[in-house]
């Protein structure tokens, strides 16, 4: 069978992402990671989610509604809990306005499935989440940039526009008030939809807190069904990534027509694992987002702690406030490719190339480091590497002009 000859269109877009690709290396050698953006296992609710485990099959009613499928919107006590979370920072939301979905992937997935035909446009940031392009991908839109530079005009004519606010994967760097206010007035002058993803909105770990568009939205419209924004939530990188819950809060009406796509792509997101994650976020968010944000925060000082010894000069990169990324610029002459697999190969330190980063045109001399695996000595070791390498590619660039 040709299989190749057999595939749909769509999937002529897709291509093996570079970060699952290193991870599989990364599972066969001793590797500094400096790359990937996985939480750190440490921080797993392991006696929490067992707990939880066994009191839901200690009582056999629970037991059963845990073994069963879930309404596709999701397991009401868990949407109750969400709307009353996006209530409390500042969106409130009623139950309507919340569908669960298997993780925020999915929910950034199914906004790509409602809204875009082939051919049609949507605004990304640039760089932008590789997770969302590869969903966005398999619609064959055309993509072009969302600038969130509150002066910036937005892109007329797009579907929607797909931002991070909050510690960005994979620049790290967050959204202004300023920026925030000035986004929403834009698009809602234009008739643009923002789809907002507040992966990183609980690991803020400096830095005044900012609302999310979503909640500014809901209170500049004064209500939750006059909004255009739709924001995307998940526990993953607080309490476990493989429990897959996350959410998507906005307008009912979006939200129906979500549950539509839902029940046609896989009926319902696992009872079970929504009830422990309940059980978990009741008891334990606050404490466990605070542990998340207490341990990257120490490790995103030694990661920057060591870029100031170890960089040569010419190369610069953000500073978070939060989240698990710094986004490395490097001169313009270094190709960010050549230089993470030659660090692969030749130093066993993994960071990113930048290019994956974007839809089109991509900027070649960037790097994403993520702190979220490193330990300090890691990142010391590994940045300190990456360093040295950089340092002799340019004294052979200097050299062969
Ligand atoms: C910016 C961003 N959005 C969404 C996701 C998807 O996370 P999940 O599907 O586990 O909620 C990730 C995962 O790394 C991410 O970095």
């Amino acid at each position: 069978m040709d299989w190749n000859s057999l595939y749909a269109t769509r999937m002529g877009k897709v291509v093996a992402s570079d970060i699952r690709e290193r991870m599989k290396l990364l599972a066969a050698r001793q590797i500094i990671q400096l790359g990937g953006g996985l939480p750190d296992p440490s921080l797993f609710p392991a006696a929490e989610i067992a707990a939880a485990t066994a009191a839901i099959f200690a009582d056999p009613a629970r037991a059963t509604t845990a073994l069963h499928y879930a309404p596709s919107e999701g397991h009401m006590p868990l949407r109750e809990w969400i709307a009353g979370y996006m209530t409390s920072i500042g969106a409130p939301c009623g139950v309507d306005n919340i569908m669960i979905t298997n993780g925020s992937q999915q929910a950034i997935d199914f906004c790509g499935r409602l809204f875009l035909s082939p051919g049609d446009t949507v605004a990304v940031e640039m760089p932008s989440f590789i997770g969302a392009l590869r969903a966005f991908d398999t619609y064959e839109p055309r993509y072009v940039a969302l600038p969130n530079e509150a002066e910036a005009p937005l892109p007329v004519g797009a579907k929607f526009g797909y931002l991070g606010s909050d510690f960005r994967n994979p620049t790290g760097t967050a959204m202004t008030l300023a920026e925030r206010e000035a986004m929403i007035d834009k698009a809602a002058a234009i008739g643009l939809p923002l789809v907002e993803d507040g992966c990183y909105e609980k690991l803020r770990f400096e830095g005044q807190a900012v609302p999310s568009v979503f909640a500014l939205a809901v209170q500049k419209a004064g209500d939750v069904e006059k909004v255009g924004v739709l924001h995307t939530g998940t526990l993953s990188k607080t309490i476990a990534p493989s429990l897959r819950v996350g959410w998507v809060a906005g307008p009912s009406a979006v939200i129906r027509k979500l549950v539509l796509i839902k029940q046609a792509a896989d009926l319902a997101t696992s009872a079970l694992n929504q009830m422990i994650a309940l059980a978990v976020a009741q008891t334990s968010l606050d404490r466990l987002a605070d542990a998340g944000r207490a341990l990257y925060l120490r490790r995103r000082d030694a990661m920057l702690e060591a870029l100031e010894t170890h960089m040569p000069p010419g190369v610069t990169w953000t500073r978070p406030e939060g989240g698990l990324y710094i986004w490395v610029t490097l001169p313009a002459h270094i190709d960010g490719a050549v230089l993470s697999e030659r660090l692969l190969m030749e130093e066993a330190v993994s960071v990113i190339s930048g290019a994956a980063f974007y839809p089109v045109d991509p900027v070649r001399n960037t790097v994403r480091l993520s702190y979220s695996l490193a330990t300090e000595e890691a990142a010391r070791e590994g940045v300190k590497r990456m360093g040295t390498m950089l340092s002799a590619m340019l004294e052979t660039a200097v050299a062969a002009e």
